[in-house]
């Protein structure tokens, strides 16, 4: 780690592009440890991109930033250590049992021999997969593969998770008890960095950052984002997402 005081993300200037097109363009936020982080967006936002580079999967074409006190652009590796990442497709290998994804992933984080047993046995249970341990994994229904998915990405007990729209596809009742999950792991200081197109679910985060064509228009709490839009009387924060949308293609074509 370089400081003993870091955020456990800091942004600055940060811009991806892929040839001529700018998907992520010169965004800057910081996330403070065990922050609820909220990043909503419309589809092609660049929420996946801005995530990507986080978690060292995408080298940033511009700009700089850290992750757990390490630098986005030299230090992926470490990163990687130290991050769980669930992405938007969940990367499980449906031809494998429920069991077999554990055991794969285990390996993959490097969770040491001695805390194996226990924290595969930890997923099994908070995923509520105990009879579906053999089953092949594209048998689950998606409220299952979700909870593996999440379960596999905390095998090795990260300080930060980064949940690519986790909930996409899930019911609600599964979702309460995720968010139940990911507010517990908040409690004890765990940084969770999340994507999402529900508007209940940016409820449940500490702070949002709304990311439209690449650009951050508005970040703060879902309260100071209400406060922003007075046209109308107690908006939804689904009012003020699509009112500070629109403002924002209103201002650019002038
Ligand atoms: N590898 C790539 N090569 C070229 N363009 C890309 C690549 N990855 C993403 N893009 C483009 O960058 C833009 C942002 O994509 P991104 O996946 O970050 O959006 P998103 O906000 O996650 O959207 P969604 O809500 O649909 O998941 C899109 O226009 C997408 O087509
Ligand atoms: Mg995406």
């Amino acid at each position: 780690m370089n400081a003993a005081n870091h955020n456990a993300v800091e942004v600055n200037k940060l811009e991806k592009r892929f040839g001529g097109f700018v998907a992520v363009n010169h965004i800057s936020f910081d996330v403070a440890r065990g922050e609820i982080f909220g990043f909503l967006g419309p589809n092609g936002a660049g929420k996946s991109t801005t995530i990507k580079m986080l978690c060292g999967i995408f080298t940033p074409s511009s700009g700089s930033g850290t992750v757990g006190g390490f630098d986005i652009i030299r230090e992926q590796n470490k990163i990687k250590q130290n991050i769980g990442y669930m992405s938007q497709r969940f990367s499980l290998y449906d031809d494998l049992t429920v069991e077999e994804n554990i055991e794969f992933y285990s390996g993959i984080y490097g969770v040491p021999a001695s805390k194996k047993q226990q924290r595969e046995n930890w997923v099994i249970e908070m995923a509520g997969l105990e009879s579906f341990k053999n089953n092949l994994t594209r048998t689950l229904s998606a409220g299952f593969k979700q909870r593996l998915s999440l379960g596999c990405a905390l095998l090795h007990e990260p300080k930060i998770i980064f949940l690519d729209e986790p909930t996409s596809g899930v019911d609600p009742i599964a979702r309460k008890n995720f968010w139940n999950l990911i507010k517990q792991m908040a409690s004890t200081g765990v940084t969770v960095f999340v994507t999402t197109h529900y508007m209940d679910d940016a409820e449940n985060c500490d702070r949002l950052a709304l990311i439209y064509k690449g650009t951050i228009i508005a970040m703060g709490t879902s309260g100071q984002l209400k406060a922003e839009v007075t046209t109308i009387i107690k908006p939804s924060l689904e009012d003020v997402f699509v009112s500070l949308i629109e403002n924002y293609d209103k201002q650019e074509k002038q």
